[in-house]
């Protein structure tokens, strides 16, 4: 072949090649005609290979454009690939494109759990009252949750409360009555405390669930009587309702007190008229107190001659469901936001 027929093969063969790299509209493809151009078995490497078996006057000429044509479709292909590379990040950055004039999502404000509500709402009525506020912890030993409060072993008042038990000195605290013993131990009379937090039983239906919260109440001194129980009960429970309600007070029993009542208030669903929340009673339970029993007193060493005090243990999630009129008192452990949002 003469060295003008190959000049004019490798033009044409580079004109194939570079309407076929502008033609190319993806980047797989310009890689498919770089493998077939310039790869190792590719038409361009092909004509290097040939170069052997060209004359010898005609070889440094020849190889020459060959590699002039190498290196033009090296440039060609790798600003065709950039080209399209760029074309699709931009078609990407295009479809991606934020409007930042479209109204935000908005973060939704949350609300007090209505427990937290009614607890907050207790503790300030009590705060008005003088009371202050203790703690105590969740898990208890059997003295501070029994043994103390006068419910020896195989009493059976301790079948009362169905107890979660770790082993057998160790629980989850049946009711607030054991920070009276932890706070007695620790502070002397006068004493005025409320105690709120969670508390365990083995218990569930419509009005009983197996952790609810209690705030137990104390007052030790001088003097005190009945009569201050009483008085500070009907005045928290008018307060806290806001309602001419009717209050009883039902003889009862606890062994940390002595004498003891159970207070019931005229069922708020039906008016006192009997319904299936009070069982067609007519009255719901609220709380139970009673006078420090003695024995109590021996045992935080508080002289029960000189002293004595009352106690109460109210149920917060009755005077929750009272309050907010609701019927069953799993709802508060549903996390049903539709239940939720009606008390932000
Ligand atoms: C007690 O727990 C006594 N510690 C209360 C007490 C304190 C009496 C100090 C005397 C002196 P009782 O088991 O009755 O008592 O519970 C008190 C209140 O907790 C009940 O009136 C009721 O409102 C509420 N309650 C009891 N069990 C449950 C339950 N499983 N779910 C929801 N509320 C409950």
């Amino acid at each position: 072949m003469s060295t003008n027929s190959v000049q004019e093969k490798l033009t044409q063969l580079l004109d194939d090649a570079i309407s076929a790299i502008d033609a190319a509209d993806n980047v797989s493809t310009v890689e498919a005609l770089r493998v077939n151009y310039l790869g190792k078995k590719g038409i361009v490497t092909g004509q290097l290979k040939q170069l052997g078996s060209l004359p010898a006057d005609e070889r440094p000429q020849i190889g020459r454009w060959v590699n002039d044509a190498k290196r033009t479709l090296q440039k060609r292909l790798s600003a065709r690939k950039q080209e399209l590379e760029s074309a699709a990040r931009g078609q990407q950055l295009n479809r991606e494109v934020l409007d930042v004039t479209l109204p935000g999502r908005g973060n939704g404000v949350g609300g007090l759990h209505p427990i937290t509500r009614t607890l907050h709402r207790l503790q300030s009525l009590f705060v008005q009252m003088g009371f202050e506020t203790a703690e105590g912890p969740e898990i208890e030993d059997d003295y501070h949750n029994f043994g103390a409060l006068n419910i020896p072993e195989s009493h059976p008042s301790r079948a009362m409360m169905d107890t979660f038990y770790f082993d057998e000195h160790t629980l989850l605290r049946t009711h607030t009555s054991p920070v009276q013993i932890r706070y007695m131990e620790q502070h002397k009379p006068p004493l005025r405390i409320i105690a709120s937090g969670r508390v365990f039983r083995c218990d569930s239906d419509l009005t009983h669930t197996p952790m609810f919260h209690q705030t137990e109440g104390l007052m030790v001194d001088e003097g005190v009587s009945f009569a201050d129980l009483k008085g500070v009960l009907v005045h928290f429970l008018g307060q806290f309702f806001e309602d001419k309600l009717h209050v009883r007070f039902r003889p009862s029993f606890f062994p940390f007190t002595e004498p003891s009542a159970e207070v019931d208030i005229s069922c708020v669903m039906c008016t006192g008229q009997g319904c299936r929340v009070c069982k067609q009673t007519g009255w719901l339970e609220v709380l139970g107190c009673g006078m420090v029993h003695p024995e109590v007193f021996r045992h935080v060493g508080i002289d029960s001659e000189k002293y004595t005090g009352f106690a109460f243990g109210l149920g917060i999630e009755r005077l929750a469901m009272l309050r907010y009129r609701i019927n069953d008192i799993r709802l508060f452990y549903e996390n049903d936001l539709r239940f939720l949002r009606q008390f932000n």
